[in-house]
């Protein structure tokens, strides 16, 4: 790390619910970084330490069906990890999403495949172990091209409901192809309009908070043309929908640019009547600065 200089990100190599990551300015912050997650900040998790390259960019997600040798591109997403406008605060599971993502754009998505997923898939297979299911790229796009941050071997939360919005193929046939190796003349037809998804989570996420409020409104938010609401940490209570967890809705809606969709998604959200829930107010906020440049 000395040798090294300059930022450098440090990070717990076990699972830390998103959280096991520090953003170091320099080899000072790097060293302290890496004794508070041996003095066990994340637990187990920090027991091995990984030290990498600060990469610059935008941050976007990549997702294939891969049936073992043939994979799959899926449409791209980006979503919003921190729990504050303007991306700013604690990092969140995610609280919000669009797509498509401009910065994944035709050429980009050819060269995430040739360049991350198809190798990755090849060699899986190589080694005997081929794998079968959703491959998860997240991907930092900068001026020399996409690089991987991480494989996640499932869908993106917020990132799936943008994708069901725009799914317009059956998806049960696309997973059954994948499990059986049968991905090679299999294709996708996805709507062309945005889709953006506003994650309402209950008041204190991601720290604490309470569970066990009513949420009203839901009707007339589903009611919307071209909405859905997806339920993350609900339940059902004699005919009352309790929330249950810290990111409850995922109110998600369509529109012919993601502003529009944007403006759809939060109709939605304000007719639902839920004072211990929050959300933000500005997801897909650099797509729509973009489409409106
Ligand atoms: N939204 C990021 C993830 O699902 O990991």
């Amino acid at each position: 790390m000395r040798a090294q200089g300059g930022p450098l990100v440090v990070k717990a190599d076990g699972l830390a619910a998103g959280k096991g990551v520090i953003v170091a300015a320099d080899t000072e912050e790097a060293l302290a970084a890496v004794d508070t997650i041996f003095e066990g900040q994340f637990g187990s998790a920090g027991s091995t330490v990984i030290v990498e390259e600060k990469l610059e960019g935008e941050e976007a997600s990549f997702f294939a069906l891969v049936d073992g040798h043939i994979a799959l591109p899926l449409v791209g997403a980006q979503d919003h990890k921190a729990v504050g406008e303007g991306d700013r605060g604690p990092n969140t599971g995610g609280m919000g999403a669009y797509s498509p993502a401009a910065i994944l754009d035709e050429a980009m998505s050819k060269r995430v495949m040739a360049e991350i997923v198809e190798p990755t898939v090849a060699a899986m297979a190589e080694e005997g172990r081929p794998f079968k299911g959703v491959l998860f790229a997240g991907l930092m796009i900068g001026a020399d091209g996409p690089k991987l941050l991480e494989f996640n071997v499932r869908f993106g939360d917020p990132e799936c409901q943008v994708l069901m919005a725009r799914l317009r193929s059956d998806l049960l046939p696309a997973l059954l192809a994948s499990r059986s190796g049968d991905l090679a003349h299999f294709d996708l037809r996805w709507e062309s309009r945005a889709a953006l998804c506003v994650v309402m989570a209950a008041k204190g996420y991601p720290g604490a908070y309470e569970k066990g409020s009513e949420i009203r409104g839901l009707d007339a938010a589903a009611g919307l043309d071209d909405v859905k609401v997806f339920h993350a940490g609900t339940k059902d209570e004699d005919g009352r929908v309790i929330a249950t967890g810290g990111r409850v809705l995922g109110v998600t809606a369509l529109g012919d640019s993601i502003g529009a969709a944007q403006e759809r998604a939060y109709a939605a959200v304000d007719s639902i009547d839920w004072p211990e829930g929050f959300c933000r107010r500005d997801i897909g906020w650099r797509a729509v600065a973009r489409e409106k440049e």
